[in-house]
């Protein structure tokens, strides 16, 4: 029931057309109760869209491509994590005080602790080296993992994810520019996907002929398609998957938990993953 008082979420960002977020995000304010509907905005320019925040009392937003970086200039507080990551997703309006976090990397790495899969000591491949990577990374290392190998074609992007690991973390961080090969895979223990490739597309970010050992476990953050083609490689090759729309999925739920303070359950992620893919 929307009235006088009805408080407004959105997703800003550019394209936003086909974003998931509003069917999340609305239905948790109604199964909840809450007051409040979410909406998306296309914006060009993030300064505008942060200082309309404030003039129309939103309760506040999810960030995405291309602003989560530059957004962080904008607010009055950046809490620990997301200062870490160098970049934003959710911001939280508090009486005129605007505070970002970054929910990416504890959603993804949910997705991962919900099937029961621990990560402490493991050894984790990453792909990319971007904004969602950072923030993955970050969350890894969290966990205890042993070590963080990061494959990405700029090296720079790997280094800068390394040093920030190397300063803070017991984990061992290593990078690579070069194409993956199917020794590089041998202990690993986990594979993640963290750039775009295979998103509405057929491509795959490893070579497809590679034979993966028996209990690596491989994850995707692209949700779109549902079956990406990393994913397909996976199941061929009989290994247990953990997809895109399962990080969507959780980093909202976190993000909506700042935003409410009220954490979604098990019962609303199988409502929303049934009527989401
Ligand atoms: P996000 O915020 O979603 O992480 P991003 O910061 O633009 O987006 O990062 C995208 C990542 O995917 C980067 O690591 C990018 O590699 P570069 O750092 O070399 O640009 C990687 N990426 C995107 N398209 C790619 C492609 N076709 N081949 C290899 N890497 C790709």
């Amino acid at each position: 029931m929307i009235n006088s008082e009805t408080r407004l979420v959105a997703l800003f960002g550019s394209p936003v057309k086909n974003s998931l977020s509003p069917f999340i995000h609305n239905y948790l304010y109604e199964k909840y109760k809450v007051n409040s509907i979410y909406t998306c905005f296309d914006i060009e320019n993030i300064k505008e869209g942060i200082d309309s925040l404030k003039v129309l009392n939103f309760k506040g937003i999810n960030v995405t491509i291309p602003h989560k970086v530059e957004v962080i200039n904008y607010l009055d507080e950046i809490d620990f994590n997301a200062k870490f990551v160098g970049a934003v997703n959710t911001i939280k309006n508090e009486n005129g005080i605007l505070k970002g976090f970054n929910t990416d990397g504890d959603g993804f790495v949910k997705s991962i602790l919900d099937t029961n899969y621990n990560l402490e000591n493991k050894n984790v491949l990453v792909i990319g080296a971007g904004g969602s990577s950072r923030s993955i990374c970050i969350s890894l290392c969290n966990q205890k993992i042993k070590t963080l190998k990061i494959f990405n074609r700029t090296i720079e992007k790997a280094l800068d994810i390394k040093n920030i690991i190397d300063e803070n973390f017991e984990t061992e961080a290593l990078v690579s520019s070069e194409k993956i090969k199917e020794l590089d895979l041998e202990n690993i223990d986990v594979i993640i996907n963290t750039t775009s490739i295979g998103m509405e597309s057929d491509e795959c970010p490893i070579s497809r002929g590679i034979i993966p050992s028996e209990n690596l476990l491989v994850c995707d953050i692209v949700y779109k398609p549902h079956e990406t083609e990393f994913i397909k490689w996976a199941k061929s090759n009989s290994l247990n998957v953990i997809y895109g729309i399962d990080m969507l999925i959780n980093q909202a739920f976190e993000g909506f938990y700042i935003l409410n303070n009220i954490k979604p359950n098990k019962e609303d992620y199988n409502y929303i993953i049934k009527n989401i893919i």
